[in-house]
């Protein structure tokens, strides 16, 4: 199957967390990762987040022209079954392209011309197909594709062996909570046959924080 380069990034606590024990957002990147971060949108042809990271972030999901001169914005994709996102989200604002993935068409509301909104089948948890979803993509003209979250989606890319590199930003904060959200949630791996092996590329100090990034390991090589 074609599909883009997959690419995730997630800012967690030196603890693993991604946002407060009530999965509200908490600043996590030092400045120097957050243009880190713009340069990499920048540098993608889409930035994808689920419904779970709309609902309680409400991101843009945008280029900042603070950050990079003349940005080139993302299509932004949001996977959304229920097509809950709401009409006034700031991911469907008119800065950009918005590509919604959703099962159904019944709830689809009333969006502005920059929003598409495509429905794709279920895989076998109940979650919209992931390789349709990066098929429509490829087709598109997508390429680089870059995962912005949360846990749950991040969670399925990569147990779907859908992940080429990774960026991991650790922030010097403790947020604690056994139930605060972490980089990747779901059930996890069943045994050690299912662990996800990752071959670190670099690690370097970004303000306060340092950044892992790592790719991915071909297990069928
Ligand atoms: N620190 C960071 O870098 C960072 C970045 C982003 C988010 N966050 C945090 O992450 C949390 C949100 O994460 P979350 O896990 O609740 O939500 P999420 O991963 O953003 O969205 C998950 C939802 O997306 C929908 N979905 C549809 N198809 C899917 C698929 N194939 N795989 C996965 N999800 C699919 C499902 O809802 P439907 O069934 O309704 O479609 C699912 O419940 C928030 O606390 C947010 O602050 C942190």
């Amino acid at each position: 199957m074609n599909r883009p380069h997959v690419i995730v990034n997630c800012a967690m606590s030196a603890d693993g967390k991604i946002a407060l024990p009530n999965r509200k957002q908490i600043r996590i990147s030092s400045d120097e990762d957050i243009k880190r971060m713009y340069q990499l949108r920048n540098d993608v042809d889409a930035v994808l987040v689920g419904i779970g990271t709309v609902l309680t972030d409400d991101p843009k999901l945008t280029v900042k022209e603070k950050y990079v001169k003349n940005p080139k914005q993302p299509l932004r994709v949001v996977l959304d079954k229920e097509c809950r996102t709401p009409h006034n989200a700031f991911v469907v604002n008119n800065k950009a392209q918005t590509l919604i993935f959703t099962s159904t068409k019944k709830n689809v509301k009333k969006y502005k011309e920059n929003v598409e909104v495509v429905k794709v089948l279920l895989d076998d948890e109940g979650f919209l197909d992931l390789n349709q979803v990066l098929s429509i993509l490829y087709d598109k003209g997508v390429r680089k594709l870059l995962i912005e979250g949360g846990g749950t989606v991040i969670w399925n890319f990569l147990k779907n062996r859908l992940v080429d590199e990774l960026y991991i930003y650790i922030g010097s904060i403790i947020i604690g909570g056994a139930k605060s959200p972490t980089v990747a949630e779901g059930f996890g791996i069943k045994n050690e046959n299912e662990v996800i092996y990752l071959k670190l590329i670099s690690l370097i100090q970004l303000g306060e924080g340092v950044l892992l990034h790592y790719k991915t390991i071909d297990e069928s090589l």
